[in-house]
């Protein structure tokens, strides 16, 4: 069958059809392409951009400009999946306008379908005026790491039924100021079913068991390219950091034993040309 590009209405349809959905982040031009070839229907320049590629302790110090510059490499070399921006810390805390206006740039400027919020208590107000200004919106609920300070850390939220209640109030929150999906994040199985039974929008969970709408992970954390930890819901499918660091090994090697390049990597010139050259 011929694939097309994804769409937000084919998102939404695929909960109705009861079709799993796949998210994958990217934040280069090469892995968004392999992403993109392999079928997934969303890929997200999230913020973890930060972490694995930037080297940050964090992604609160993600910069907008930062995530233009990547979610633009990535624009380049999708054909078919939805793009998805993460909105970093900041740019959509200060006022409705001022998160419009970045939210816009997402979409205008680097060329994003639609944009991913994170929950804090001010965000549902400023989900609705994005949505408004035409911007489709993804939300983020449970650990939600631009707050995981005020959320006591990295770990598992909505344990309690209080904070369960909570989760489950933020996500109809964001449903219904017209957001088209939500990631779930480190949120009890349990509570993440209830969830997705309760919302007609697609949820997409990562960390959060196996009866969310779709699941998602950080590319790098599946692909072994992250060394730094490797978080317990995430799924190694292979390890390559072993198998780079390998290949550079034989290279170094090989230029200090005068293997590399051979003949097959070098290029000729005639002998009579040879021949003319004075020095
Ligand atoms: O920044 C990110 O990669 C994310 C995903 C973990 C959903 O927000």
């Amino acid at each position: 069958m011929e694939r097309k590009k994804m769409t937000i209405p084919d998102i939404l349809e695929a909960k109705n059809k009861g079709k799993k959905i796949t998210m994958l982040t990217a934040y280069d031009f090469p892995l968004a392409s392999f992403i993109d070839q392999a079928g997934i229907d969303i890929i997200l320049v999230g913020d973890s951009l930060g972490m694995v590629v930037l080297g940050y302790e964090n992604t609160l110090p993600v910069t907008m400009e930062e995530m233009l510059h990547h979610i633009k490499a990535v624009k380049r070399a999708i054909k078919y999946a939805l793009l998805v921006g993460d909105m970093p810390y900041l740019s959509f805390h200060k006022s409705k306008e001022d998160a419009i206006y970045n939210a816009g740039r997402f979409i205008k400027e680097a060329g994003c379908d639609a944009v991913k919020l994170e929950y804090y208590p001010g965000v549902i107000e400023i989900t609705k005026a994005i949505v408004q200004a035409g911007i489709p919106v993804m939300g983020h609920i449970g650990l939600t790491p631009q707050t995981a300070i005020q959320l006591g850390g990295f770990k598992v939220q909505g344990r309690e039924a209080k904070a369960a209640q909570a989760l489950l109030e933020a996500a109809v929150s964001f449903e219904e100021v017209g957001c088209f999906s939500i990631v779930l994040e480190c949120v009890p199985d349990k509570v993440a079913k209830i969830i997705t039974g309760k919302l007609k929008i697609p949820t997409i969970g990562i960390g959060a068991g196996p009866d969310c709408d779709g699941q998602v992970l950080v590319t790098h954390d599946m692909l072994g390219l992250f060394e730094r930890f490797l978080p317990k819901f995430a799924k190694q499918y292979i390890n390559l950091a072993p198998q780079i660091i390998e290949a550079i090994k034989k290279f170094k090697e090989e230029v200090e034993k005068g293997v590399f390049p051979d003949k097959s990597h070098s290029f000729t010139i005639p002998e009579e040309e040879l021949k003319k050259i004075k020095y």
